[in-house]
């Protein structure tokens, strides 16, 4: 079974961008919830753009799922992670120019760091670590390595993709990471840019996926149909698969 996680920070994007108490990010994870996810995703970025602190401790307070705090290794931002007790923390890189999440962390390059920062999750008593990376097997045997509980595979490259030919070797590196992930024992989720066009082809190519983390897709939907119809129309997709 496929768990699905929504990301919820767009909403609050909306909110900023008219610097108003409404729409509410925490209403939307509620509406959510009633309609079938298993759990909601945010992002509190350091240049807090979207969601803000007073969000994080009101989804704290009501989300009744699985809740997936996605963090920098930013000191700040790791000590709100660590006060907030979220079921997963979910480390990914940061830039404060990009406009969403480019790529997945280079666990290589910063190996020591990030050992250090999943160790001061779970001894803080965060039960689950992921690290969001790119499908590189280097990458994922980093991880294992160093103490992550789970990797995010990050689907960027293969939502983005130009033609079918490159969407489907897309689909083979993100197979042949999942497999291995699984293989090494760690928890396989996934997420980025999946929408309703490219999921069901996403689910029949890469096993073990876990949990998905989706968040635009569903929004800009809900904007025709309301949250409850998109996440329903997304809930119908995400369901049992080969394990
Ligand atoms: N996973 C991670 C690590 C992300 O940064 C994002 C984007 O916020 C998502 C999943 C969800 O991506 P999307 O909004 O494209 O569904």
């Amino acid at each position: 079974m496929t768990r699905l996680l929504i990301n919820i920070d767009h909403v609050a994007t909306l909110r900023n961008a008219r610097q108003e108490r409404y729409p509410d990010p925490v209403r939307a994870a509620h509406e959510c919830e009633l309609a079938g996810a298993d759990g909601i995703v945010f992002h509190l970025r350091e240049d807090r753009r979207h969601i803000s602190d007073r969000d994080v401790a009101a989804l704290k307070e009501s989300v009744k799922g699985k809740l997936d705090f996605e963090l920098s290794m930013a000191p700040g931002i790791m000590s709100i992670c660590e006060r907030t007790q979220p079921h997963l923390a979910t480390l990914v890189p940061e830039r404060r120019e990009e406009i969403t999440t480019e790529g997945g962390l280079d666990v290589l390059q910063q190996v020591d760091d990030v050992e250090r920062a999943i160790e001061r999750l779970h001894t803080s008593g965060i039960p689950q670590v992921a690290l969001f990376l790119d499908p590189v097997p280097e990458q994922i045997l980093a991880a294992r390595r160093i103490g992550a509980d789970a990797i995010e595979l990050h689907t960027g490259e293969f939502a983005n993709a130009g033609t079918p030919d490159e969407a489907h070797a897309q689909l083979t590196r993100l197979a042949r990471a999942a497999r291995l992930a699984h293989e090494e024992g760690l928890l396989v989720h996934a997420g980025h840019g999946l929408d309703y066009d490219n999921y069901p082809l996403f689910r029949e190519h890469v096993p073990h996926i876990a949990e998905v983390s989706i968040g635009f897709a569903i929004l800009a939907r809900s904007l025709f149909t309301g949250l409850r119809t998109a996440v329903a129309d997304m809930r119908r997709l995400v369901q049992p698969i080969r394990e």
